[in-house]
């Protein structure tokens, strides 16, 4: 739980795919930033799986394989990132239920990278499984964000 050490080997396990680039930005650099760019990247690789659901892009299976997979990676490390002195800085939206419910939130990060991992498995096999894929997936982002995640603007 919550260990600085642990945190460090998440990020150099995601870095390489996820934060390229980004993490550089001057005075941008603690675990609230990070964290918020790796949700930028479930972001973005929701927004194309949701085009594919929806019929609005064209699905392809490959893409989304690679979609699925960034969630699941990103899901993986996710607890890493919220390390205790981490509940403030960087305009973080995280709760502080994160940290007085730890478990909870341990827990809707494995549920949204086991959903995340079955759909890497059958979402590359025909848009009906995609589509059914993507739901179950995409139920982990409320569900987590009603309690774990406070919404600033
Ligand atoms: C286990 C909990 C959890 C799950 C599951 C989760 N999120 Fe998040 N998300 C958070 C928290 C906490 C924050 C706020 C992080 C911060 O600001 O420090 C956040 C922030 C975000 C942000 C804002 C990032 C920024 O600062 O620009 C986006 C976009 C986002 N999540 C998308 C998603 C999507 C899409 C899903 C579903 C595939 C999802 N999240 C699933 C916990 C979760």
């Amino acid at each position: 739980m919550k260990k600085p050490a642990a945190y460090g080997l998440a990020l150099a396990l995601l870095g390489a795919t996820a934060i390229t680039g980004t993490v550089h930005a001057q005075d941008a650099t603690g675990p609230a930033f990070d964290r918020q760019t790796m949700m930028k990247q479930v972001g973005g690789a929701v927004r194309i799986l949701s085009g594919m659901a929806r019929g609005e892009a064209e699905y392809d299976p490959e893409a989304a394989v690679l979609g699925f997979r960034t969630i699941q990676a990103v899901a993986a490390g996710l607890p890493y990132l919220f390390p205790e002195g981490s509940e403030t800085g960087d305009e973080t939206e995280a709760a502080p239920a994160i940290w007085s419910d730890w478990d909870g939130f341990v827990a809707a990060a494995n549920e949204l990278e086991t959903d995340a991992a079955a759909a890497v498995e059958t979402g590359g096999g025909g848009l009906e499984a995609f589509q059914a894929a993507f739901m179950e997936v995409a139920g982990n982002c409320r569900t987590c964000h009603e309690t774990y995640r406070i919404k600033r603007e």
